[in-house]
């Protein structure tokens, strides 16, 4: 008797878990609420003008030269940049930006801890180059670009990483010698 007892309350245990699974355990996610992507789109007020004013659409390299940073290289910006290097831009620049990855060599990608970089290059400059690409390195704003094209970093991403290129880089490079870079 015991043991038959034991075995519906075990069967019970089990039981709730199957019930969750069943069709109509979603119906509070299916709710006549607009979600995403559905229904029109809200209208603006009138007069309404964008203030963000993230530059987007310039032709190129050149044109982006005076572009003004809009992101404040904040802590988070930094940190943000810093993940983004490490995923993009490191390949083919090194960990450190020393053009110290194995690869650099190869394709003749060069140092961004120098002088060069550091100072005669512009905030702008650096964004056009990750949004256009140059001689050998890939776009990453324009997909379009034939080869090398891609738009794996929004503008805002690339500002982001200017940041860190320009006000956290050669720092973390020059730790790097006695820590590791994480
Ligand atoms: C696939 C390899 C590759 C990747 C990835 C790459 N670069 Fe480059 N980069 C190069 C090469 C090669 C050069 C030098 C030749 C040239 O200008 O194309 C270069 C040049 C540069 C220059 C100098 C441009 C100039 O006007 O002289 C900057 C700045 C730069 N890269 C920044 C970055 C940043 C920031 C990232 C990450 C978003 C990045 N690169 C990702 C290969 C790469």
């Amino acid at each position: 008797m015991i043991k038959r007892n034991l075995f519906f309350l075990a069967m019970l245990m089990v039981v709730p878990v199957q019930v969750f699974a069943w069709p109509w355990s979603t119906d509070m996610m299916n709710q006549p609420s607009i979600k995403p992507q559905e229904g029109p789109p809200a209208v603006f007020p009138q007069r309404s003008v964008p203030v963000s004013g993230i530059p987007t659409k310039v032709k190129d390299r050149q044109a982006a030269e005076k572009l003004k940073n809009p992101f404040p290289a904040t802590a988070e910006s930094l940190k943000t940049g810093k993940t983004l290097f490490k995923i993009i831009c490191a390949a083919c620049h090194g960990l450190t930006g020393k053009a110290d990855s194995p690869v650099s060599p190869k394709i003749g990608a060069i140092d961004l801890t120098s002088d060069y970089v550091q100072e005669t290059l512009t905030e702008g400059w650096i964004w056009g180059t990750i949004t256009f690409g140059s001689a050998i390195m890939p776009a990453y704003g324009v997909p379009t670009r034939e080869v090398g094209g891609s738009n794996d970093l929004s503008p805002e991403e690339r500002w982001h990483v200017v940041n860190y290129v320009k006000k956290q880089l050669v720092k973390d490079a020059a730790a790097s010698g006695t820590a590791s870079i994480n």
